[in-house]
Parts: structure tokens; C-alpha cells; sequence
């Protein structure tokens, strides 16, 4: 990672509480994993100012990849833009705005994607499984942040995929839980 990326994610680590941002830990681990796997095709369900998505875009630089990602509220895609521009990694990145189950639905039923991040709202996360499910890859990874943090809402998506014949699932201990399935 480059000093200008390290230097801006450090300094949105002061807001991240703000943001709802993923941890450093769990970002330094999406971005290991991204490289470890060799994932190209990212899609991420909650932007919010750009955090998780500074990390996912620079493992992607490494990978030669291309991360998709989806956020409703207009100002914060604006900041997340504005830092995946600084960080020069615009090229690694599409933006679009809205309600992700309706993009997944509607605008993404041709991609297939390696690897998915759910971070939207906890409610939600089982309806975004069940669409993003049909676009993952077999070998693909499925990442949820906010599972221990947010247990009760995030449930049913916990039971389902847990359940699912087509998945490998462990809770991993970073904060706020972050729960990683491998899709068989
Ligand atoms: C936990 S934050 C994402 C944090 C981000 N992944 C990071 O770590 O930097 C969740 C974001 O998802 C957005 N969001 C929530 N529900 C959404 C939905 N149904 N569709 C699109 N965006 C949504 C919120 O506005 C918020 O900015």
C-alpha cells in the first residue's frame, strides 16, 4: 500500500464511528484475503464514506481486479469518491447509488462475482443473500461485518447461510464479528 492510502485510511480512522466503518483489523483481513485469493470481482453492499472500500480498491490494484459498490445516501458516495480519487483508485472502482437490493436485482444479474461484502443495514442482510447468492461463484467468499455486534438483526441471514448446503461458514473474531462463507 502506498504512503498517501495508508496516510488517508489513518486519518478516517478518526472518524470511523461517524461512518460506521469497518475495523482496521477487519479491513487489513478483507485486503489479505483479497490478495491470498486472487479475487478480481468485487461487489461491496455499503459504502458509506469509502473506508472498506480504500482497502478492498488497493488489494484489488494487486490483483487487477474491479470492486462495485453500493450505497443510498448521496454525501457519503461523494466523500468515498473523493478519497478513492486522491488514492488514485478511481480505474479499481464503480459507484452506484441507491437501494442495494434493487441494484443487485435489477441493474448487476449478469455479473458473478468472487467475493461479496454486506455491510448495509443489518435488517437486510438475509434479503441481500438471497440475491447476491445466485451471483457468487462456486469457490466465491461471502463477507458480512456487524455479527456479533448486531446479532439479533442480523439472525435470519446467520441461520440461513449457516443452514445452506452450498456453504462453509465461521464466524471470525475480529470486531464486531465478521462472518466469512465459502461458497462450495
Ligand atoms: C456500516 S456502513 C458501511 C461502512 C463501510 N463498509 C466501511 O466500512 O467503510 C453502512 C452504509 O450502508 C448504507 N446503507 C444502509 N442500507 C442500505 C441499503 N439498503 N442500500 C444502500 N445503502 C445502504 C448506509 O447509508 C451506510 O452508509
Amino acid at each position: 500500500m502506498d504512503s498517501k492510502t495508508s496516510a488517508i485510511l489513518a486519518d478516517l480512522e478518526k472518524t470511523a464511528e461517524d461512518f460506521w466503518n469497518v475495523s482496521h483489523q477487519t479491513g487489513n483481513f478483507i485486503s489479505m484475503l483479497i490478495k491470498a485469493t486472487g479475487a478480481k470481482n468485487v461487489l461491496e453492499l455499503g459504502t458509506s464514506n469509502g473506508y472498506s472500500g480504500l482497502w478492498i480498491a488497493d488489494a484489488l490494484q494487486y490483483t487487477n481486479g474491479h470492486l462495485t459498490t453500493i450505497e443510498f445516501w448521496e454525501k457519503r458516495q461523494c466523500l468515498a469518491r473523493e478519497y478513492i480519487n486522491q488514492c488514485g483508485l478511481s480505474d479499481y472502482v464503480t459507484f452506484k447509488i441507491g437501494q442495494a437490493y434493487d441494484i443487485i436485482t435489477t441493474e448487476l444479474t449478469e455479473e458473478k462475482y468472487d467475493l461479496v461484502f454486506i455491510d448495509a443495514n443489518k435488517q437486510e442482510y438475509i434479503k441481500f443473500f438471497e440475491a447476491v447468492h445466485p451471483l457468487l461463484k462456486k469457490g466465491g467468499i461471502i463477507l458480512a461485518d456487524n455479527i456479533t455486534s448486531h446479532a439479533s438483526k442480523v439472525k435470519p441471514f446467520v441461520d440461513a447461510i449457516s443452514n445452506h448446503k452450498e456453504y462453509q461458514v465461521q464466524v471470525l473474531d475480529l470486531p464486531d464479528g465478521l462472518l466469512m462463507a465459502y461458497k462450495l
